[in-house]
């Protein structure tokens, strides 16, 4: 096998598949992960790769679930090179309202799943004697706070810190560590939370996505192929001696 094998969480839809998309375009042969088997198979379908790129069911917040799938790619495409943890949830919960129950729902899927995903991609870096590349889906409310994002935001901060401590610690065995931060991203995931805000306000989706556009230098929302298009560049070797940071492309919203 000569192909470098990419291992994407969440590529049923929205970020996750455009990555999928954009790496395998790159040449790497791609596992697409997600507990949306359906999604993930279409997706699949959608690269069409000489029936190489291959669909994975993996519930993201659970260990013995990540180390599974992992494994399971290593058996079927020989090899694994880039993790891209990618999985993750955006509730808008104002702080007062924060329950027990979304805290531990949303901190295991998407703070639980980097921790299991680095575990899972190290083991299999290591058992092939190579080391490897580890991409984390931080966002800009990862740099800075947003309103009725308390739970969100605190997550993504949290991926942040632990991007930057992995990459001191894998660095021995040759693996890099870094996070990409979006901004506003037309995904089902935005799409619901702007659905969310126009209703609140009286108003139609449309109007709920333009008033994000507002916050954004470059005056439009994220394309899921923006963020692509910088995972392609953490992914690939232009970026071989970089470790520890958090990308923003936002198209300007923080700086
Ligand atoms: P999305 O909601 O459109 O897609 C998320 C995918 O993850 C779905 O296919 C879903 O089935 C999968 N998923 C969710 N929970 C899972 C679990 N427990 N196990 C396995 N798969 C699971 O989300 P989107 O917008 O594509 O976001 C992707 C990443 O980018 C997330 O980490 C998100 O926080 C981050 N992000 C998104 C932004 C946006 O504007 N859309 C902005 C900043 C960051």
């Amino acid at each position: 096998m000569t192909e470098k094998v990419a291992f994407i969480t969440g590529a049923a839809q929205g970020i996750g598949k455009a990555i999928a998309k954009r790496l395998s375009a790159d040449g790497f042969v791609v596992a697409v992960a997600d507990f949306n088997l359906e999604g993930a198979e279409q997706t699949v379908q959608e690269i069409n790769q000489k029936g190489q790129a291959i669909a994975v069911k993996v519930d993201v917040s659970k260990r013995e679930q990540m180390m599974a799938a992992v494994e399971e790619t290593l058996q079927k495409l020989g090899d694994l090179n880039v993790l891209i943890n990618n999985a993750g949830l955006g509730p808008t919960t104002p702080i007062e309202t924060i329950t027990p129950e979304q805290f531990e729902h949303v901190y295991a899927v998407n703070v639980g799943s980097v921790y299991w995903g680095i575990q899972a991609a190290v083991k299999a870096f290591k058992a092939q004697g190579h080391g490897g590349k580890i991409i984390n889906a931080s966002s800009q409310a990862g740099q800075v706070g947003n309103p009725n994002l308390a739970l969100y935001s605190g997550t993504k901060f949290a991926i942040r810190g632990i991007t930057q401590t992995a990459a001191r610690d894998l660095a021995k065995d040759n693996i890099t560590v870094n996070a990409y931060c979006p901004g506003i991203v037309k995904t089902p995931m935005m799409m619901d939370i702007a659905h969310q805000v126009a209703q609140e306000n009286g108003k139609d989706d449309a109007w709920g996505m333009a008033q994000y556009a507002k916050d954004i230098t470059l005056g439009r929302l994220s394309e899921p192929e923006d963020v692509a298009a910088c995972v392609s560049y953490l992914a690939g070797p232009d970026s071989d001696y970089m470790t520890g940071q958090a990308l923003l492309i936002d198209g300007g919203m923080v700086f």
